[in-house]
């Protein structure tokens, strides 16, 4: 099962593959913040220092997002996630 990593607070947890970034935070009271909920108000925005290559491919919608609120490079929307193999993450 892949392993979720939050940087910020050391966290680790066992996620089923296919699970929605969102869906797993808000049920497992896991350290990133949301707003939204459908990509449009960059509250969620992170980095994935590892594995970024285990989510889904990002969507215009969610690059437009992204490039509005952040520079940095790589960065995505956890809202839009879906966590496919091993991640670890931290806020942009
Ligand atoms: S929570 Fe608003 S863009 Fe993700």
């Amino acid at each position: 099962m892949p392993k979720l990593t939050f940087l910020k607070t050391g966290q680790t947890y066992d996620v089923p593959a296919g699970t929605s970034f969102l869906d797993f935070c808000q049920e497992n009271d896991a350290p990133h913040d949301f707003g939204c909920t459908v990509g449009s108000c960059g509250t969620c925005v992170l980095v994935i220092e590892q594995g970024e290559k285990n989510v889904n491919p990002i969507t215009d919608d969610e690059r437009e997002t992204v490039e509005m609120c952040t520079g940095v490079k790589g960065a995505r929307l956890g809202c839009q996630l879906k966590v496919l193999g091993d991640l670890a993450v931290r806020p942009v």
